[in-house]
Order: structure tokens, then sequence, then C-alpha cells
């Protein structure tokens, strides 16, 4: 069993978050949710979809606004976001940006609506140092009667 694990998540519309509130509870682990400076997302879903492609197309990814603990003291980081056009979120990417050097074991977890595309295969490929786990994607409708699902998951992981 992992002693120490830190659960961050960026939320877009507070979904993931809620997911990130269960994980923290089935794991014992440290909460972080990540924030971005204002204004740095629209409000509209589809203009929000228009910004993360300009992202990604540029590479400038939106900075991060939290202090975030010393990664080395953890064992495992599970790492949380919205699936964004069939793969991961901007801010997601952002936090993964900072990896590089960790060398405990990092896992997924995403919250979608139906179609999570290549989420787990391009979060995989962004985390070259540390090992990735087999995450765990689940739907706002599911996430009332996850509780089980998720400490399966953590069990297996951990
Ligand atoms: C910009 C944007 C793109 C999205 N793309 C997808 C997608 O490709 N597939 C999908 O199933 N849901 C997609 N969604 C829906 C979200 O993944 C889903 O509502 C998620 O639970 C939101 O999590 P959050 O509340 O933590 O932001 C998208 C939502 C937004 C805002």
């Amino acid at each position: 069993m992992a002693t120490n694990v830190l659960i961050v998540d960026y939320s877009w519309s507070g979904t993931t978050a809620k997911m990130a509130a269960l994980l923290q509870r089935v794991t014992g682990g440290t909460a972080v949710d990540l924030t971005v400076t204002a204004g740095t997302f629209p409000s509209d879903m589809f203009a929000t979809a228009d910004t993360a492609s300009q992202q990604l197309a540029s590479g400038q990814l939106p900075a991060l606004t939290n202090a975030l603990p010393d990664l080395r003291s953890f064992d495992t980081v599970l790492v949380g976001g919205p699936v964004w056009g069939g793969t991961v979120a901007t801010p997601v990417r952002r936090f993964l940006a900072q990896l590089p050097g960790f060398s405990g074991t990092v896992a997924p977890f995403y919250t979608d609506a139906g179609t999570p595309g290549n989420y787990e295969a391009d979060f995989a490929s962004l985390v070259p140092t540390a090992k990735v786990a087999a995450g765990i994607g689940l739907t706002a409708g599911e996430l009332p009667t996850a509780e089980a699902a998720l400490t399966t998951w953590w069990t297996h992981l951990a």
C-alpha cells in the first residue's frame, strides 16, 4: 500500500473536483485542486474548446496559480481532469510538464460525457519519467455511486 498519495485535479465545471474529493476520502491522501488565472477560459464550453485548441497548437499551456507541495514527498500522484476533445485538458498538461524527475507512480482519473477518446494513452505519453498506472474514468452520472469502484481501483493500484 502506498503510504503517501497526492491527489491533484483540474476541474472546469466541478465534476472532476467531486471525483477528486471521493478519491481523497478513499485514499486518505493530500488533495489539491489546480487553478488557472481568472479569465483564462470563457464560461462557454465551445469557446473553451477553442481556447484549449489554440493552447495546444501554440504549446502555450495555461499557468497554474497553485502553490504545489514538494512532489518528492509522495510515492503516488493521482492526476485528475476533464476529457477535452478526446484528450487531456490543457491545465492538466501544464501540471504534467512539472513532473519530470518524479520517480513514483502516476495514475490518471478523469471525467467525461461518455467519449474519453485517447485520454489515457495521451496522458501516458505526457509522463515520460514516472511509472504510469491504469486510470479510471467516470461520467457525472456515475459519480454518486462510484465510491466502491474507486476503492477497488485504488486497492489494485496502491
Ligand atoms: C472544452 C470541453 C471539451 C469537452 N470534450 C469532451 C470530449 O471530448 N468527450 C467527452 O466525453 N466529454 C467532453 N467534454 C465534457 C466534459 O469532459 C465532462 O463534462 C466533464 O465531466 C467535465 O468535468 P469538469 O466539471 O471537471 O470540468 C468536454 C467539455 C468541455 C468544457
